[in-house]
């Protein structure tokens, strides 16, 4: 990982572990993309490209004394000079998706960036590149930040404005990055969309010279659609092999991600928080910063880069108590009693839920005020002593006693028309005065952009963490943001409501992380309706989905794992959804209250908790391998290696009754091929003779499943 800039040619070079990224500063001062992708040995490889007819047109043009040549060339500069902008104001002529958009004081809302300097600095952890631009006629500033880290391929961008020009200044559009792809005609992008139990669904389409947009405009990151693409060039890459590009945007409100490919086959990708009702006004002397969005190239394929971003939220992204910490199994109270809970039944249901192998009793929605419905209670936060007469301690204590965590459930985000909250802070509601107010499940969205509100739930918050032995805490969130009107603020400023919202919850989520690091926080947004990046900061888990039924969450766990590291999707629960059929033998894990398994089905439940229990480490440590795609084959294939190839673990499971199904051999990855593993269910092979012959595993009986645990034959290898 390196960065430098060569003052003779005027280029900038990152490397990181396997990739080169460059960018040169024109005779003009404009700063333009040069190369996203394989390693290059260095800024001699861009004299090429300074030569080419482009650049030629471009650089240094002067007056030739003959006007008809000069115009055009003017022409060809005006025209020239904006292509391949590593990061473009609008205005001139530049008609692709812009970076920013502004107004200034007076009106003029065209935004010419020119080079004004940069600075390289290196830490432990990574290094950064900021160059600083200035527009040609006003003192308004943009810095473009590049961070790189070692061992990875990830390049993390974002953009700070700065208003120096002594007036006001509204920013209407504040991308992050603008990331551009090689000449091409044949790309392919793909993303993630889904819906409340069906999310992160896989869709590729071919880019056509138009642009795609991905956003939500919710408020929140999203069911409908996940901050992450990935394109590949000729639309070839395959799970393990293909040069592929990917990126996510750090952000929980609503966002957009456009791909475009312009009428001379160039590519670009511009993200950021959602431009649409969108206007910040910057004082003199204010600053705004973007979130950051990251991106990847990868030679190996969608596997390539899932790994990557897997590695860089263990490395630079998740709470530390996350990588400390396996995630638990968990009893929750959710799919059997919703609503209907009290401290006599869930004190029962403990030693059974405990017998069976469950580490967590998590007590979910219902527990306080007047919540005997989703039409209720929320923003009361006192316990309902009806259900819960002596407070939670009987049932925490009964809890700790059978050997199991304890985890709670809020929504500090909402509030309930009936509660004493509803009456008293009608200010804290969003919405536009003496316009009707949607509810979305019966409740209303709390302004989180305001400080007093942030401080109300981080008192109430710490109260409940405080005064309860909690290990476990659920931050769920179940609507939308609506009428986004904040009346105490000026009008101008209104809109800036949708990013000072999601500013507010990452503030209340970083105090509570750090007031309480070990306890376990989970992110639910009606299952998983706001997981990205941006969260994944402060929380150690997220609730993948409500979704019950295994084959549905097969597929939802495929889409979830190309970006997020799959133990984060760890703590949730395998029961029977409401109204489901009764789920074939082997699949439902359990599917009644605990108190009624009986016995020998409890033992065998135990049996199953207990060996992925022996194995779970492979998976919150391990590097993934995606073997075989529910999207392509009757069975779905996974492999988990630990980073010392000690230790793996397969899992294959059937999604189709049949009966002898003769799998081809799962031919494994990333282990060590001199050495030999020992396996359950098989004969020791070697690490080689894994990756080329494969494993032979058969389905016998319809919906098979297998769990092969590989371990390394200390002190034995094939030569
Ligand atoms: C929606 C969540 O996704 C569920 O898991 C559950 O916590 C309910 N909310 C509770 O109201």
């Amino acid at each position: 990982m390196r960065i430098s800039y060569d003052e003779g040619r005027r280029i900038f070079l990152i490397r990181t572990e396997n990739t080169g990224y460059a960018m040169g500063v024109t005779a003009l001062g404009y700063l333009k993309h040069l190369h996203w992708g394989g390693p290059v040995a260095g800024p001699a490889d861009f004299l090429l490209q300074s030569d080419s007819y482009l650049e030629k047109n471009i650089v240094g043009i002067d007056g030739s004394g003959d006007p008809d040549q000069d115009i055009k060339k003017a022409e060809k500069r005006n025209f020239f000079q904006r292509l391949d902008e590593e990061y473009s104001g609008w205005g001139g002529y530049f008609y692709g998706d812009p970076g920013m958009k502004v107004t200034f004081a007076d009106g003029c809302r065209g935004l010419l960036l020119i080079y004004h300097g940069h600075e390289i600095t290196e830490d432990a952890d990574s290094c950064l590149l900021r160059i600083l631009m200035k527009d040609n006629v006003y003192n308004f500033y943009v810095e473009l930040f590049y961070r790189v880290y070692p061992g990875l391929d990830i390049i993390d961008r974002w953009v700070r404005a700065a208003n120096e020009t002594g007036q006001d200044v509204t920013l209407e559009s504040v991308m992050s990055a603008m990331w551009h792809f090689p000449r091409g005609d044949d790309y392919r992008l793909t993303h993630m969309h889904g819906k409340w139990s069906g999310e992160f669904q896989l869709s590729q389409v071919k880019l056509t010279q138009s642009a795609v947009t991905l956003e939500t405009k919710t408020g929140i990151s999203g069911h409908h659609s996940c901050p992450w693409f990935a394109l590949d060039w000729q639309s070839n890459a395959t799970e393990e092999e293909g040069a592929l590009y990917a990126g996510t945007l750090h952000w929980s409100g609503s966002w957009r991600i456009t791909a475009q490919r312009d009428y001379l086959e160039r590519v670009r990708v511009t993200g950021g928080v959602h431009d649409f009702d969108f206007a910040w006004p910057l004082a003199p002397g204010e600053e705004f910063t973007s979130p950051v969005f990251s991106g990847v190239f990868t030679q190996q394929g969608f596997g390539g880069a899932s790994r990557q971003f897997h590695n860089y939220m263990k490395r630079h992204v998740l709470p530390p108590y996350s990588l400390e910490k396996e995630p638990a199994i968990m009893y929750s109270s959710w799919n059997l009693y919703t609503f209907n809970i009290d401290e006599k039944q869930e004190k029962e249901i403990v030693p059974h839920a405990a017998a069976m192998g469950m580490e967590l009793h998590h007590v979910d929605d219902g527990w306080f005020s007047t919540r005997d419905n989703d039409y209720q209670g929320l923003g009361d936060w006192r316990i309902n002593k009806k259900k819960f007469p002596d407070g939670l301690k009987p049932l925490i204590d009964c809890a700790k006693a059978n050997g199991m965590e304890f985890g709670i459930w809020v929504e500090p985000e909402m509030v309930s028309p009936d509660t004493q909250l509803f009456k008293e802070r009608p200010d804290w509601i969003i919405h536009f005065p003496g316009k009707q107010m949607s509810t979305g499940r019966n409740q209303y969205v709390l302004n989180f952009a305001m400080k007093e509100v942030q401080d109300w739930a981080i008192g109430w918050i710490t109260d409940l963490l405080e005064n309860n032995e909690i290990d476990f805490f659920k931050w769920d969130m179940n609507r939308y943001i609506s009428e986004p009107g904040w009346a105490a603020e000026a009008a101008a400023r209104q809109k800036t409501i949708w990013t000072l919202y999601v500013r507010g919850v990452y503030r209340v989520f970083a105090a509570i992380k750090e007031r309480f690091p070990r306890v376990y926080v989970q992110n639910c947004a009606s299952g998983g309706g706001r997981i990205d990046m941006g969260l994944m900061r402060y929380c150690d888990t997220v609730t993948l989905t409500d979704c019950g039924n295994p084959w549905d969450r097969i597929k939802i766990l495929w889409g979830y794992t190309q970006l997020f590291a799959p133990f984060t999707s760890g703590t949730s629960w395998a029961s029977r959804m409401w109204g489901d059929p009764a789920l074939p033998r082997g699949l439902s894990i359990w599917e009644n209250d605990p108190r009624k398994v009986g016995e020998a089905d409890k033992a065998k439940i135990r049996k199953m908790y207990n060996d992925y229990a022996k194995v779970r480490h492979i998976i919150h440590k391990g590097d993934l391998y995606r073997l075989a795609s529910p999207y392509k084959d009757e069975y779905v294939a996974y492999e988990f290696v630990l980073p010392d190839q000690s230790e793996a673990l397969v899992h294959v499971a059937g999604l189709k009754p049949t009966y002898q199904r003769y799998l081809p051999f799962l031919r494994l990855r990333g282990l060590d091929p001199g050495a030999i593993y020992e396996m359950n269910g098989h004969p020791p092979m070697s690490g080689s003779g894994l990756a080329s012959l494969g494993l032979d595993v058969t389905f016998e009986k319809e919906l098979d499943s297998y769990l092969i645990h590989l371990r390394k034959k200390q002190g034995c290898s094939i030569c």
